[in-house]
């Protein structure tokens, strides 16, 4: 099968991270400084040797117990026997995949969507259709979109749970919404329909790799079954880990400084982006880690990264995010996750320059073409 992925933008990117001048607005990573090092060390230190064991396939009841409670919060009836701890939420967009998509041969994606997803749905046989054409499974991130950082406007979200097909739903960035208003996901409204997908991996570290599946309940003993022949179990270790962080520590604390945090980023992108890159087209994001940008160049967006690498930042191509996988109008995210808010003018400054050097280039090469 072909890969949906450049592999020019996994070999230049590669190539930056090796190269310390180099501001990234790439990656979508969480800030390393918002990892708590020290907590979760004393919760390591009070692991007993279960921490070491084997366990059941759905995961550590205290952690099932944990998201279930949350999700109740959030208005949905959601008990702790209907959780399987994945190992990460990408695993669990697997299992829903797996089990819920066997008889569909088309998913519904946003047009501009995470790669992960686009990617495993295409490897798992899938057909990305755009997000207005009918198809059996959608696709959907409602409270903050990867890598918009906006939410779905209520309207599109309410013709979704009309329809009668199974809805994914990414929950990924929901709890970092800037204003702290996390609405009800939709597996409230239609438990029957909805493979719920949740991660500590953007409010505490992804390298715990822990995230959750919440499916429908006729679904559940085939989840186990699908989590048992895939990997026995997610890591016992990171769960008894991250079970005993939870109990010793004020995980809604944590939130609301995530939020700030995250919010102090975002904020100065948007500003260096007025300032430094008017025409380039984006809606301030609501959360999340990133800012999708739209221009009107046209063009190879991988020649656009080089450039833009050359000139010392790094960006994320918009074919990646896009089912079709269409380079054009060149479209790049923008992650304010990983920069210090002091480094974000200088930043879109180079990205700036970047462009113009880009858009120059290529009106260049489209005028000696026509000239042939
Ligand atoms: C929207 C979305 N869903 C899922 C994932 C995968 O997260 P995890 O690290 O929990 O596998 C990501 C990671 O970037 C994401 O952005």
């Amino acid at each position: 099968m072909r890969e949906r992925l450049d592999s020019r933008i996994d070999r230049l990117q590669r190539r930056c991270v090796a190269e310390p001048g180099v501001l990234s607005l790439a990656g979508g990573l969480p800030a390393p400084q918002t990892f708590p090092m020290e907590a979760l060390a004393h919760a390591l230190g009070r692991a007993g040797s279960d921490a070491l064991q084997y366990d059941w396939p759905e995961g550590r009841e205290a952690l099932r117990a944990f998201v279930a409670e949350r999700l109740q919060r959030r208005g949905a009836s959601v008990e702790a026997d209907q959780v399987l701890i994945t190992n990460g939420a990408q695993q669990a967009l697997d299992i829903a995949v797996q089990i819920g998509c066997r008889h569909s041969r088309g998913i519904r994606v946003p047009r501009a969507c995470y790669p992960g997803a686009l990617e495993l749905f295409a490897a798992r046989g899938l057909q990305l259709v755009s997000e207005d054409a009918p198809a059996d499974t959608s696709y959907v991130m409602p409270v903050v979109e990867n890598p918009t950082g906006i939410a779905v406007p209520r309207p599109a979200l309410d013709a979704l749970l009309q329809g009668d097909g199974y809805v994914i739903e990414d929950d990924a960035y929901a709890e970092l919404r800037f204003d702290g208003r996390t609405p009800p996901p939709l597996l409230a409204t239609k438990p029957e329909r909805v493979f719920y997908v949740g991660t500590f991996s953007k409010t505490l570290c992804p390298g715990l790799r822990v995230g959750w599946l919440v499916t429908p309940r006729r679904f559940r003993r085939a989840a186990r079954r699908a989590k048992r022949l895939i990997d026995l179990q997610a890591n016992t270790l990171a769960q008894c880990v991250l079970e005993q962080y939870l109990a010793e520590n004020d995980f809604e604390q944590r939130l609301t400084w995530l939020r700030r945090f995250y919010a102090e980023r975002a904020a100065a992108l948007v500003r260096a982006l007025r300032r430094r890159l008017p025409s380039v087209s984006f809606v301030e994001p609501e959360g999340g880690f990133s800012v999708w940008a739209v221009t009107e160049e046209r063009g190879d967006d991988v020649e656009f990264l080089a450039t833009a690498l050359r000139y010392g930042v790094s960006v994320d191509p918009g074919r990646d995010f896009r089912p079709s996988g269409d380079s054009e109008p060149i479209a790049f995210r923008l992650a304010f996750s990983s920069l210090p808010p002091e480094r974000m003018d200088e930043a879109v400054a180079r990205l700036a320059r970047a462009f113009r050097s880009f858009a120059r280039a290529h009106r260049h090469t489209e005028r000696q073409r026509r000239a042939v």
